[in-house]
């Protein structure tokens, strides 16, 4: 029998041979200190089970009553959370989905033809190039450059700007660098869309875990009305909980425009009404509840940077990058010339995993990228072997 696939599922599937060791480890009874830890989940956070979960059973959750743009109460409790912020945003302009994921698949299909092309950061998030690829939608990269902080290379980001591009993705706080959009930023940003057509796709979904020390310069896109603005946030970092899968879409930009593309929206989003119904009556009370785990995930991740600043000042084996937000640290070693090969003989021999910089896309080697989630003791003995590792290079 012949089978015939689609050109854009041809991925190369093959497991690289840094998360082959890893299994083979696992599977022998190997411990690891895992710094690639994503799940929060998995982290030792205490999440208050009754008022997550009691809401789950209420009686409501038998009765179905979809809206293409998820149900007004959901939107409702997610314009609240934004208000809770200082941020307003009408309840009109939000369309849920099950997925950040799931927000950009609609947002390609929504602004894009096959083949045209986005503009991504680099390094960022690496699922761009499939949530694109799968949408038939092409990546360029437009590079962030580090100077004691991450900036937006403007000028190249406009320069890689070609009559099919029609978006640029950010990234704020940014995975893995943490960094934040600055206000000169956006207004370059909202030039370079007016002057091209473009619109802006700021994904903000670690927007509740800033620094303290750069609180006060952090904003969000969803008062940006200079050009066709999608913000994306969801319950997956915001409550720490990625199973609950509820995100959404926050729509803004030059009038006509917004109302337009919600209409459009709302068909793309009615022909999958993809959200479940006990989700979104519960998004009221998880939402009410998230101030809490927000809290125990901002302690953790500002505790766990400061022991690696900590850690590496006193051997002065590795710059650790400034940390302005989000789950991730980046640690910058000059020395290292393969990144991959480091990775996994710290796998090897000291049972310690991390990623590489070159998996986010870092131009150059001499990156690394910790997740900053893991509980302080594992943690701090990770860190001891990783500092042992890199000072013996
Ligand atoms: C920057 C960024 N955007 C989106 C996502 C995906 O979020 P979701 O679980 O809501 O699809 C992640 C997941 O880690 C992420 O890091």
């Amino acid at each position: 029998m012949k089978y015939s696939f689609s050109a854009r599922t041809g991925w190369e599937l093959e497991e690289n041979i840094l998360s082959r060791t890893l299994q083979d480890m696992r599977s022998a009874g190997t411990e690891i200190i895992d710094f690639t830890e994503s799940n929060p989940t998995r982290c030792g956070f205490s999440y208050p089970a009754d008022k997550l979960l009691r809401p789950l059973s209420a009686p409501e959750n038998l009765v179905y009553a979809p809206h293409p743009k998820g149900m007004l109460k959901a939107r409702q409790a997610v314009s609240g959370y934004y208000a809770g912020r200082g941020i307003t945003v009408d309840p009109e302009r939000l369309v849920l989905t099950s997925s950040t994921s799931e927000a950009y698949s609609f947002l390609f299909r929504l602004l894009f033809e096959p083949g045209d092309r986005v503009l991504v950061p680099a390094p960022s998030y690496p699922l761009f190039s499939y949530l694109a690829g799968i949408n038939d939608v092409e990546v360029d990269y437009y590079r962030l450059v580090f100077d004691g902080e991450w900036h937006i290379d403007l000028a190249s980001l406009e320069l890689g700007v070609t009559s099919f591009t029609k978006a640029i993705i950010l990234v704020s706080p940014n995975n893995p660098t943490g960094s934040c959009i600055k206000t000169a930023e956006l207004e370059g940003l909202n030039g370079i869309c007016h002057r091209h057509g473009l619109s802006l796709l700021c994904d903000e979904v670690f927007g509740d875990y800033i620094s303290e020390q750069y609180r006060g310069r952090y904003f969000s896109l969803a008062g940006n009305s200079a050009a066709p603005t999608f913000v994306l946030g969801g319950l997956s970092k915001s409550l720490a909980l990625p199973q609950m899968k509820l995100s959404w879409i926050a729509v803004n930009g030059p009038s006509g425009f917004v109302e337009a593309a919600l209409s459009r929206l709302e068909v793309i989003s009615d022909t999958y009404l993809s959200v479940n119904t006990p989700a979104q009556n519960a998004a009221a009370d998880w939402l009410a509840a998230a101030s809490g785990i927000q809290s125990q995930v901002l302690e953790r991740v500002s505790a766990n940077y400061l022991a690696l600043r900590n850690a590496f000042e006193c051997t002065g084996a590795a710059e650790v990058l400034p940390w302005e937000g989000g789950w991730y640290a980046v640690l910058s070693v000059p020395q290292l010339s393969d990144g991959e090969e480091f990775a996994l003989r710290l796998l090897k021999e000291r049972q310690v995993f991390l990623h590489p910089g070159y998996f986010f896309d870092f131009e150059e080697d001499g990156f690394m990228v910790l997740s900053l989630l893991p509980p302080p003791d594992k943690f701090r003995t990770g860190l001891e072997r990783l500092v042992v590792a890199i000072s013996s290079l």
